[in-house]
Order: structure tokens, then C-alpha cells, then sequence
């Protein structure tokens, strides 16, 4: 080959080598439009439908920002037990499931840390009176920030009773309870893994103190409750321990 046809499949090889490139770029962003119509096209869908009967709802995105400093957030979070009978939004409630355990990384980190980031809590939702959702049971699913339907009506009563008739529970247009799985910590870290459960509901609680102190609205922890009632209510698993109530609606 002499120095001409050197160059001449030089330039072969790198108009090869461009070509193929924008295919992969083009490639790229239709793939990329593609999926976030395909997201859109699922929210809207949800937003179409009447979301009574649905067992599945995809929440709207949370906000990542706010007028709110974390500084005035922790000056002014306070236990609030009176709350006006009004509806939750949806957005709301959007907010308040992400900042309990909402996924915040690509590799599935949380809002709130864990023990060997195993992941031991779960989050359901006990809705009276929420914009678009119909009464019932909810368990969060952080992975796609989805509700799914594990109770058909409205068990608010039921829940303040087990309380030990902590009637602020059932005025509450939603309560939160958080349980807990000790298996997914114990099998790595043995008896010490109990603990760590129990202090990750902590810090998944206060993140819901201070996400509705910033969205303006009211919250209290409630530990004294029966926990085998609590199962039944909410029909949680044999090896899955109740925490928390936290009713949470608009202060009086
Ligand atoms: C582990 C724990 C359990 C609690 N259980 C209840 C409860 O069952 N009912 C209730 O009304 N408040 C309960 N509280 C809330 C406390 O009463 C409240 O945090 C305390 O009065 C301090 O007020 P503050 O949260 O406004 O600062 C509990 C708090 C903690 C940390």
C-alpha cells in the first residue's frame, strides 16, 4: 500500500468510525424521548383514569427544593394532634412518602439512611381523605414511587382504637405507619441488627417531621399502639413489626 492509499482508507476508516457514531447518538435520543413519553403516557393515564378501583398509583414527582430552610424547618417542627377535616393532595402526599423513604440515587440509596443499605423498613398509608385517592390501605414502593392498594376501606377508627384510642388518629386525613423486617438487617449483622432497625425508623420519622413542618402541615410520632392489632389492621406480614403512627394533616 503506498502512502496515498494510506491516507485515502485513513479517511475511509474515520468517516466509518463518524457515521457510526451519530447512528448511536440518534439512536440515544430517541431511546431516551421514547422512555420519558412512556413515563408521561403512565402518569397521564393514572391522572385520566378515576383512581377509585385502581389498586396501583403512580405518584406525581416530589419537589426537590423550597422557600423552606432546614434551619427554620428544625426551629419550628413541633407535634401538632388537631388537625381540620380537609383532604391531603396528592402532591402532598407525594412529598411526605419520598421524604420517609424515597429513592434519591442511581444504585438505590434512600432519603434516609440504613445499616448496610439493606432497607429493613416499610411505609404504608392509611388514606380518609386524600384528593384522588380512594379511602383504604396504601404500601409505599419506593422503586418507581408507586402506591399499590393492600386494604380496600377506610381503617382510620379501627387504627385510633388499637392506639389506645388516641383519637387524633382517626380525624387525620392520612396516617403513615412505619414497620420494619428485622431479617433484611439481622442476616447480616445478627442480634445488633434488631437495633439498627429500630433507630432507621427514627431517622425515616423525623425526615417526615421536617418534609410537612416545610409543606406548612402537622405531624406526631405515636408509639403506643397494640402491635398485634396493628398487624391485623394493616395486614402486615407474620415477621413484620409496626413502629410508628404518624397521622399527619392541615393544623387547626
Ligand atoms: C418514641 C416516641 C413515642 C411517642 N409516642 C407518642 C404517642 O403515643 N402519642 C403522642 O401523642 N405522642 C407521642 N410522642 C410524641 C411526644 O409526646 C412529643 O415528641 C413530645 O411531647 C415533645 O414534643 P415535640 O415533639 O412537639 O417537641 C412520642 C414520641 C416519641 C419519641
Amino acid at each position: 500500500m503506498d502512502f496515498k492509499e494510506l491516507i485515502l482508507s485513513k479517511k475511509i476508516l474515520w468517516k466509518i468510525v463518524f457515521i457510526g457514531l451519530v447512528i448511536i447518538l440518534i439512536w440515544f435520543l430517541l431511546f431516551k424521548s421514547e422512555s420519558v413519553d412512556q413515563n408521561q403516557k403512565e402518569f397521564m393515564k393514572q391522572k385520566e383514569t378515576p383512581l377509585a378501583g385502581n389498586s396501583s398509583i403512580i405518584l406525581p414527582q416530589p419537589n426537590k427544593d423550597s422557600q423552606t430552610s432546614i434551619e427554620e424547618t428544625l426551629q419550628k417542627r413541633r407535634s401538632v394532634r388537631d388537625y381540620q377535616d380537609e383532604p391531603l393532595t396528592l402532591k402532598e402526599v407525594s412529598q411526605i412518602l419520598w421524604a420517609a423513604q424515597g429513592i434519591t440515587s442511581d444504585w438505590g440509596g434512600r432519603t434516609a439512611p440504613s445499616a448496610g443499605a439493606l432497607y429493613p423498613l416499610e411505609v404504608c398509608l392509611v388514606v380518609r381523605k386524600v384528593a384522588d385517592i380512594s379511602p383504604g390501605v396504601y404500601r409505599y414502593l419506593p422503586e418507581g414511587h408507586q402506591l399499590e392498594r393492600i386494604v380496600e376501606n377506610d381503617v382510620s377508627s379501627q387504627l385510633a382504637r388499637a392506639a389506645l384510642s388516641q383519637n387524633f388518629i382517626k380525624e387525620a386525613p392520612v396516617n403513615l405507619i412505619f414497620s420494619g423486617v428485622f431479617s433484611r438487617t439481622t442476616k447480616k449483622y445478627g442480634e445488633r441488627g434488631i437495633g439498627y432497625v429500630y433507630l432507621e425508623a427514627g431517622h425515616a420519622a423525623q425526615n417526615v417531621y421536617l418534609q410537612v413542618q416545610s409543606l406548612g402541615l402537622g405531624t406526631v410520632v405515636v408509639g403506643a399502639f397494640d402491635d398485634e392489632e396493628i398487624k391485623k389492621i394493616l395486614n402486615l406480614a407474620d415477621d413484620e413489626a409496626p413502629f410508628y403512627i404518624m397521622p399527619v394533616g392541615r393544623k387547626r
